[in-house]
């Protein structure tokens, strides 16, 4: 096929022109896909390798769209990390799937600005129905009210930024110096991030114990919270998180919700990845007492098979949202601001891409009974890769799997020197990873650096799985033998 656009006037693309390039942009997408698990997971470069390939000016001259597309082979694909690989088992997936692009492209078509009802209310409608339809998929609470930002980090921020609005209504502004918040060791750093932007002092980001199970221990949440009151300091805010980033641990959201209620705190949860596991009845219980909650955070983006970004924040007093963040300028006043829902008015940006397009994409091709289906054998997966794990007298386990996430590290003649396993296992890491043909991320628990096998991505199957288990012990294999000689 030509792809040239040698007519290139004044204006846009010609409609030929777009059609034209259009299907071979959609076969290549096709063709990507299709060939993801010959390419290596990870790009074997080093930084500055693909920018020295670019040029370091803007072109003058129009250049033709075949030559970009040439480019995206020749300079952007060797520097690519493959998030939609089956064998991406790192941090947490995000993987992109053919109904979603099509809302993302749609999106990108339409190029509303969802600011205000009258900018789009076609945008901010859909997004209303769609974010609900999570909430029941869910089980959340019907008083969830829900809006969408970017990513979690940015919901979370909302989040916080309202407790803090509710203690400057309740306590006074003067007084934000005093105003502490509550995470377990275990949080995500966008918690701490969050609070440090809503400008709460770096001292009163409190961190709270966990148990064995790298669960918040709610007796520690009560004494420090306690003795943080008899220090004149004014406890704010705790964020429990329903599966942690490390692994996957899920906070006593009941019993911290108690301390919440007594102590007048507000309650956020995180739920950024694994909340969406609450669509299988089996598995509702990862959310038992979040009804009790102020705010609750998940991302579609993580394991919704939705391409990045979107992340939903629910709260249950919008009101607080709004007068935390509501500026309206005369330019921005509408007829319809008595009786419709103005996004502007519930967070920081004013500009709204159609985000929601994506999500309805998704959820109508993949239905509640679609998502369950990948979840469970996600879970039986991961689960069938654990037994290896436990069986497998080289490794051993390092912390529970309530979700679809493995933590293990090596452990070979079963020796016990922190040093020496913890650079044992990093070695083993970077020897996996530069197969190219998975990707696996570390993270330390009691100072033991462990590997972590992440079960979320559309297209991993069990083959893969066992690959990665046969990828793990070959190169841990190399490695001893390596030492030996
Ligand atoms: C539990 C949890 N919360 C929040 C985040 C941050 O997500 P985002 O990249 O959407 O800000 C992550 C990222 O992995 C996470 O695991």
């Amino acid at each position: 096929m030509s792809l040239t656009s040698d007519n290139f006037s004044i204006g846009d693309l010609s409609s030929d022109e777009f059609k034209k390039n259009g299907k071979y942009l959609i076969d290549w997408i096709a063709g990507y896909f299709e060939s993801l698990e010959d390419k290596p997971v990870i790009p074997q470069i080093k930084p500055g390798n693909i920018k020295s390939k670019l040029p370091e000016t803007p072109p003058f001259k129009s250049e033709s769209l075949e030559k970009i597309f040439k480019d995206v082979d020749e300079i952007i694909m060797p520097g690519m990390t493959h998030w939609n690989h089956p064998g991406f088992m790192a941090y947490f997936n995000s993987t992109s799937t053919g109904p979603a692009i099509f809302g993302e492209l749609l999106s990108a078509a339409f190029n509303i600005n969802g600011m205000l009802w009258q900018s789009c209310p076609a945008s901010v409608e859909l997004e209303k129905v769609v974010i609900d339809w999570v909430r029941q998929m869910l089980n959340l609470h019907e008083n969830f009210w829900g809006t969408s930002y970017d990513t979690a980090s940015v919901s979370s921020f909302h989040a916080i930024a309202s407790a803090r609005q509710l203690a400057y209504e309740k306590y006074g502004e003067d007084k934000l110096d005093k105003f502490v918040v509550y995470s377990s060791e275990h949080a995500h750093s966008s918690i701490d991030k969050a609070a440090i932007a809503a400008g709460f002092r770096k001292q009163n980001i409190k961190k709270v114990e966990v148990d064995d199970d790298f669960r918040m221990s709610p007796n520690f949440l009560k004494q420090l919270v306690e003795e943080d009151k008899n220090k004149g300091l004014i406890p704010v805010c705790v964020t429990a998180t329903v599966g942690t980033t490390s692994t996957t641990s899920i906070d006593p959201v009941e019993e911290i919700s108690k301390i919440c209620e007594e102590n007048g705190l507000w309650l956020h949860v995180d739920a950024a990845h694994g909340g969406v596991l609450a669509m299988l009845p089996e598995k509702s219980y990862i959310l038992e007492g979040c009804e009790k909650a102020d705010s609750f955070v998940v991302n579609p983006h993580k394991w919704m098979f939705v391409p990045i970004d979107i992340s939903l924040l629910f709260v249950k007093k919008p009101e607080i949202l709004k007068r935390a963040f509501t500026l309206i300028p005369e330019y921005l006043k509408t007829e319809h601001d008595d009786e419709a829902e103005n996004p502007m008015d519930y967070g920081i940006q004013l500009g709204r891409r159609f985000r929601a397009l994506k999500l309805w994409f998704a959820i109508r091709f993949f239905g509640t009974e679609g998502y369950r289906k990948i979840y469970r054998e996600h879970i039986r997966i991961a689960l069938l890769f654990r037994e290896w794990i436990i069986q497998d007298e080289n490794f051993e386990l390092a912390a529970p799997t309530p979700m679809s996430t493995v933590c293990f590290r090596a452990v070979p003649g079963k020796s016990q020197d922190m040093d020496e396993l913890n650079s044992l296992n990093k070695e083993l890491i970077s020897k996996i990873n530069s197969s190219g043909k998975i990707f696996l991320t570390h993270t330390k628990l009691n100072e033991k650096f462990v590997v972590r096998l992440v079960v979320s991505g559309i297209r991993t199957y069990e083959s893969h799985v066992r690959m990665a288990y046969d990828i793990i012990k070959k190169s841990l294999q190399e490695i001893m033998k390596e030492k030996e000689s």
